[in-house]
């Protein structure tokens, strides 16, 4: 069976749920809720993220989302109920900013920032060059970027969208309403999401003690993650030896290759690949790594 989607998500003004095909797993059922179209955001694994955290997960639980980006993760959690708190963790300054100001109090500035903004090719690159000036502006310069970059890749080099849907050029992607409606509802849940500018090696490490704890690690993976993010460049095998040392139950993503799996191996990790489809149809396969996948079949 194959999932829909991914290396970048579909959405709309309204976010109308698309009628589900019947080859792929109901991502339809999976509300958009991330203010990022994020390069590698793990929409499509929603159906799956819900059976491990209901199975894993429960009031007392707080789960760490280490390699944050989007945060969809994290955000299905707190919405659904499936955890009592998360922690994202996330490097990229920019990404960070924007999870900053909206889980320290500064949604509504934002959404209505957006909300107000007249997008042009030439407001665009102001609203960029002003990132510098504050975190502020940095996470307004940074939902732009993301919306106007082909992709909304926000690594360095990354360019505007030509043409984009239908014509639309800079525009396709820019869904003022639904942005703003995103903030604000995570604004309404902001008390039980802690947000940590930082390295998740570290974070991880300073928790790997709790049994309450839940970690979901979904790393810039080893091929693709040069040309999608800023901050690619990461020890998988660190990694591994991390993740082996937490007390609480992970779940780990990665790309399916024989350096992955022979890590796994070594760990003593279970495996199991898993289908989706990429924005171009191309199938291709994942893999989920964690010390035991049993609920899997759930
Ligand atoms: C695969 S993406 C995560 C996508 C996310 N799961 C989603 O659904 O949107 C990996 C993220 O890790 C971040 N990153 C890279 N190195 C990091 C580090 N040492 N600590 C925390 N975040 C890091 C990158 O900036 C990138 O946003």
């Amino acid at each position: 069976m194959t999932v829909q989607l991914s290396l970048f998500e579909k959405e709309t003004e309204t976010d109308a749920a698309k009628a589900p095909r019947s080859d792929l797993v109901n991502v339809a059922s999976v509300p958009m809720r991330s203010p990022f179209r994020y390069a590698g955001g793990k929409t499509w694994l929603v159906p799956r993220i819900r059976t491990w955290l209901k199975e894993r997960g429960g009031p007392d639980k707080e789960l760490f989302e280490i390699f944050a980006g989007g945060g969809i993760v994290s955000l299905t959690a707190i919405f659904e109920d499936l955890v009592g708190s998360v922690t994202m963790v996330e490097l990229d300054e920019g990404v960070a900013a924007v999870w900053q100001v909206i889980t320290q109090g500064n949604a509504q500035w934002l959404a209505d920032k957006i909300a107000t903004f007249e997008l042009t090719p030439e407001s665009a690159r102001d609203a960029i060059a002003r990132g510098a000036q504050s975190v502020e502006d940095l996470a307004f310069a940074t939902i732009v970027k993301n919306r106007v970059n082909r992709g909304g890749i926000l690594a360095d080099g990354a360019s505007f969208v030509k043409y984009g849907e239908s014509g639309k050029g800079i525009l396709s992607r820019w869904y003022p309403k639904t942005l703003k409606r995103r903030i604000l509802e995570i604004d309404l849940v902001r008390d039980r999401i802690h947000f940590i500018q930082g390295d998740g090696f570290d974070i991880c490490r300073l928790n790997q003690s709790r049994i309450d704890a839940l970690f979901f690690i979904d790393p810039p993976y080893v091929k693709a993650g040069r040309r999608l993010y800023k901050y690619s460049e990461i020890d998988h095998e660190r990694l591994f030896h991390q993740a082996y040392r937490l007390k609480g139950d992970f779940l780990m993503t990665y790309d399916d290759n024989i350096e992955i799996r022979q890590l796994a191996d070594m760990c003593g990790f279970e495996m199991r690949p898993i289908a989706m489809k990429t924005t171009h149809h191309a199938e291709k396969s994942e893999l989920l790594i964690g010390r035991n996948l049993d609920w899997l079949d759930d």
